[in-house]
């Protein structure tokens, strides 16, 4: 691949390091720590995952806080929302009245969130969180007072989005996968017309150019489903079996099986039984991988399970199979040798220099600037970078970590990078870029311990 090749060592620049962890302090409301500057002024289930596991790096106790913050908005019947409203309404639409959580017996009594879910990344922060405290009898205590709401979380994953027993967790509605354009929804988007739309005011793009953000089509759809849903008062059983929108996600099942084995090793360390989680971890693996991998393309493909056919888009959600261990060895040669490292769909070449375009550049909907529909994005390069680092690719992996804090060096903490020339795009003083540079930057001590 051009420009790869054999790094020299690499010593951590102590300004990088003080700019992201004042970039947390500076998104920090208190409560908890917002998403970004000005364009995400609540706090988002994932987001905060990953800024509690930054916020460790030099303040344990406000990373605990973040996560409990979080968790105030978990359900009663388990679910932890993708955005909790601890701070009334703002400029962001939607906003906390929208959703009328209060149709649903299960929403919390005190506090407002959001209907939907996001990646549950909150198991893989903890754990990791744990293995880097210092005060390991105070992240001790935290591992066994957050450890039944985790719990409860990842079993809700299986109960209210996979009551059928496939193996594999749905998704009803594109936020859920934290990637809301992303190529893989236009088809499953396609097929659902909304109608009876309600009155709202789109605001996304008063702090972010609209030619960075979704498009209309897509937006309409989303408020469309989150309609559907607030009618029939968030019913899980209801919403699996009648949302127009259904879909079996590459991304959400490969986090939600490395979250399992975060799950795992945190009931090791306080003596908690496993068989539950490892049995959803069986039969999620083996759906995975009978039901996902296209041995034609030699890709991982979502499946729309409401038209029951593979969504082939070549997006970059197909390489968290390897972050996640779900590919084989064979499988994980194509997807490295013939498309990662391929410069027509991902590597650098003389038109693009980063790695890893949130598209292929091949892909019909490729567009460089728009959200996930070809950025770069931190997280995703995180996630990536462990996968190869897994599958013994670590060359590769270390260009994928460098180029990573190269964009973040040269950028800023932003939302997310063109990939042809690393500027910056999207919502900026982002926390969870801020958060990942110093994950990248300071390494887990190892081995794991009690
Ligand atoms: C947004 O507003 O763009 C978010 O992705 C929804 O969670």
């Amino acid at each position: 691949m051009p420009g790869s090749g054999p790094f020299p060592p690499e010593k951590p620049d102590q300004d990088f390091l003080a700019c992201a962890r004042e970039t947390l302090t500076a998104n920090d409301e208190g409560e908890f720590v917002k998403p970004g500057r000005h364009q995400y002024p609540h706090q988002w289930n994932w987001d905060a995952a990953l800024v509690a596991m930054g916020l460790a790096h030099f303040d344990e106790a406000r990373a605990r806080k973040e996560v409990r913050s979080l968790l105030q908005g978990q359900w009663l019947d388990g679910m932890i929302p993708h955005v909790v409203y601890h701070n009334g309404s703002s400029d962001y639409f939607p906003g906390p009245d929208f959703w009328q959580i209060e149709q649903s017996v299960a929403a919390p009594p005190r506090v407002h969130t959001s209907g939907l879910v996001q990646p549950p990344l909150l198991a893989t922060c903890i754990r990791r969180m744990h293995r880097r405290a210092r005060d390991r009898q105070a992240s001790l205590a935290f591992v066994r007072e957050v450890y039944p709401r985790l719990l409860r979380w990842h079993r809700w994953l299986h109960r209210a989005r996979d009551p059928e027993g496939t193996g594999l967790v749905a998704i009803v509605h594109p936020w859920e996968s934290g990637t809301d354009n992303a190529a893989r929804f236009v088809q499953p988007l396609m097929q659902v017309t909304p109608s009876q739309m309600p009155a709202y005011q789109r605001r996304d793009s008063a702090h972010v150019s609209a030619d960075e953000r979704p498009q209309h089509a897509d937006y309409e759809r989303f408020v469309y489903l989150i309609d559907r849903f607030r009618h029939w008062g968030y019913d899980p059983e209801t919403m699996y079996q009648r949302s127009p929108f259904l879909v079996q996600d590459t991304l959400f099942n490969a986090v939600t099986y490395q979250a399992h084995e975060d799950l795992i090793a945190l009931a090791d360390q306080i003596g908690e039984p496993t068989a539950e989680i490892e049995g959803w971890r069986v039969r999620l693996r083996r759906a995975f991988t009978n039901k996902l991998w296209d041995d034609e393309e030699g890709l991982f493909f979502a499946f729309d399970a409401r038209h029951h056919q593979l969504i082939r888009e070549n997006g970059v959600a197909t390489f968290l199979a390897l972050y996640a261990g779900l590919a084989d060895h064979a499988q994980a040669q194509v997807l490295v040798g013939a498309h990662l490292e391929n410069p027509e769909e991902y590597a650098p070449d003389r038109h693009s220099r980063f790695l890893v375009p949130s598209q292929a550049k091949n892909n019909y909907f490729f567009e460089p600037r728009r959200y996930w529909r070809g950025p770069v994005w931190i997280l995703i390069n995180w996630m990536v970078m462990q996968g190869l680092e897994r599958y013994g690719y670590a060359e590769l992996a270390e260009r994928v970590r460098r180029d990573s804090l190269a964009l973040m060096r040269s950028g800023g903490f932003f939302e997310y990078y063109d990939p042809r020339d690393g500027s910056a795009a999207g919502a900026s003083g982002f926390s969870w870029s801020a958060a990942l540079a110093l994950e990248m930057l300071e390494p887990l001590p190892l081995p794991e311990t009690g």
